[in-house]
């Protein structure tokens, strides 16, 4: 990995300067030399993507896990003065790592110290410091009430820092809109080393933050949520139809209905390839799995009428269905046994592969001919570890208006796609077919999706879509394309606030948001 001694040096100086009160900050920083076997096991640890992972992934020069917030501010100091970037990482979920690579020398600011969260189950909020992980905020709301719960993502290892300053999205979003929609503060740490709340930093601040991607603007300590009421039971069901069980018709059906459902109901849809055997062949037929993944918040006995009168193709019966608490259909959805709540406090993902990821909004039925093209694409080598989820919106997401948070994908959409492919080992990263292949599957669906322009989803972040030069002034005109596909029309609200809040462009990745003033 390439580091700049220098760059390096100057910012270690730097910080014993700053810190010579505060010996404590040495005993969370991490150096290749000094350290080596710490600072490999802290990089490694959060780390998502194996695509990240290798030799020649540009390495950190310093990481940092500080323990209280005075501690950060003489960090962006340091890092500004000796001309290296911060990469500030809370979960490590972001699908290019943008958290923890940059080509240019960078330190990353950990903060898997900030964990704490409070829950006020009497005013119905919670303030969340970034570093916590969505399944610890389920768990400790769901210790303190059983009919309060907080619409954000599925998987429990991700980290709210990222995740709400992306949006955040999970399966009350038909009920409840986004994470971000459900924010009502924020303590943020900015370029100049303040500390400022919502009030400190003012409205436009406050509304980039909340879907515009937290990275631009500063480092955000902590999300003050607003939580939402769950009944005391749920109820959810997984319908697996196969090709041969009509699955595209059903699909195609779908299409129609899922985001016209009462908001109480979220059924998405994860496709995948799945081994069938076949009587008639005597051997394993390769056919693709269509699950019918839904949570209901409400009993059964309202759910069948319900599905009897929305989407009686899908043949919903009572015994496909199990009531259960809210949280416990948090672990159902996430494939943990209901029992075990403490696998919400773990941090650690279950599987960590090589993956890439790309998404697109739906806003008229794809055609059944169409779908079926992509099924083929699935009966390629590459696609043996692809999947693709359909989440539908409507609902909540159909009353927020456009430009009330950055992100804009509202009415209209009726649903969201999320292409993934992954892989097991480095030489196929190396040959890169797995990236074409998913390439080709994003070109082939292109008619059938969202247009002018083609949108796509902040966290599910995809630099195929366009990215800035990470060295020297970021053009407006290179961000707009990438910008413009996740902000829509926001993405000039958010320019403006990132020329006011951070003119000089510190806070800067791949595809942060430009600054008009920058070479100022
Ligand atoms: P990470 O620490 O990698 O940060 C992501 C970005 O935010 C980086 O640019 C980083 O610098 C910046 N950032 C992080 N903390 C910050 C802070 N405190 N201040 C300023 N900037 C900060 N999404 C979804 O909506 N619903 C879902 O169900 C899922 N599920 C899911 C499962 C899995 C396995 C993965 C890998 C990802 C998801 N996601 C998701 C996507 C997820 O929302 C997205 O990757 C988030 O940005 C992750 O936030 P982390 O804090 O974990 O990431």
């Amino acid at each position: 990995a390439s580091v700049s001694a220098d760059g390096h040096e100057d910012f270690l100086e730097c910080l014993s300067e700053e810190f010579h009160n505060y010996p404590s900050i040495s005993n969370v920083t991490y150096t290749p030399i000094n350290n080596s076997s710490s600072y490999s096991s802290i990089l490694r640890f959060s780390i998502q993507n194996l695509r990240f992972t290798s030799e020649s992934t540009p390495k950190p020069l310093v990481i940092i896990t500080p323990e209280h917030e005075s501690q950060i501010p003489p960090i962006i100091h340091c890092a500004k003065d000796s001309e290296v970037q911060i990469r500030t990482r809370s979960g490590g979920h972001d699908y290019e790592g943008l958290s923890y690579v940059s080509p240019v020398p960078f330190i990353i600011l950990d903060l898997i110290n900030f964990s704490e969260i409070t829950v006020d189950a009497v005013n119905k909020t919670a303030w969340v410091e970034s570093g916590s992980t969505i399944g610890s905020l389920y768990y400790r709301i769901a210790e303190k009430s059983p009919v309060l719960g907080f619409p954000a993502g599925v998987c429990p290892t991700v980290g709210v820092g990222g995740h709400f300053s992306g949006g955040g999205y999970g399966n009350l979003l038909r009920k409840y809109g986004l994470a971000a929609d459900n924010v009502i503060d924020a303590r943020l740490i900015d370029v100049n080393g303040r500390i400022l709340d919502r009030q400190s930093m003012g409205e436009d601040l406050f509304w980039a933050i909340r879907g515009g991607g937290g990275a631009s603007f500063g480092v955000i300590l902590a999300w003050k949520v607003q939580l939402v009421d769950v009944p005391e039971r749920v109820t959810v069901f997984t319908v697996q139809k196969t090709l041969e069980q009509n699955a595209s018709r059903l699909i195609h059906r779908w299409q129609y209905v899922a985001s016209k459902f009462d908001e109480d109901l979220f059924i998405r849809i994860i496709i995948a390839r799945a081994n069938s055997s076949s009587s008639q062949t005597g051997g394993n037929n390769v056919t693709l799995n269509a699950s019918f993944n839904s949570i209901f918040l409400g009993g059964v006995d309202r759910l069948l009428p319900m599905m009897q009168e929305s989407f009686p193709e899908l043949g919903l019966v009572r015994e496909d269905c199990t009531e259960m608490s809210w949280i416990e259909s948090i672990l159902y959805f996430d494939g943990f046994p209901i029992e075990n709540r403490e696998v919400l406090l773990n941090r650690t993902q279950r599987s960590v592969r090589y993956f890439k990821a790309k998404s697109d909004y739906v806003q008229t039925p794809i055609p059944e001919f169409a779908l079926e093209g992509i099924w083929r694409l699935f009966f390629e080598p590459e696609a043996d570890e692809a999947v693709v989820i359909f989440s539908p919106y409507g609902g909540r997401m159909d009353e927020v208006p456009e430009s009330s948070i950055p992100f804009p994908h509202r009415a209209g959409n009726l649903y969201k796609i999320q292409h993934l492919v992954y892989w097991e080992k480095e030489e196929d990263q190396n040959s890169g077919r797995y990236l074409s292949w998913i390439r080709r599957l994003y070109g082939y669906v292109a008619p059938y999706v969202s247009r002018f322009p083609r949108a796509a989803y902040i966290n599910y972040r995809d630099l195929d879509i366009g990215m800035n030069r990470n060295e020297g002034r970021t053009s407006y005109a290179e961000a707009n394309v990438w910008g413009m596909k996740y902000f829509k029309g926001n993405f000039e609200r958010l320019v403006r606030v990132k020329t006011m809040v951070d003119p000089r462009n510190f806070f800067r990745n791949e595809q942060s948001i430009p600054s008009l003033r920058e070479e100022i």
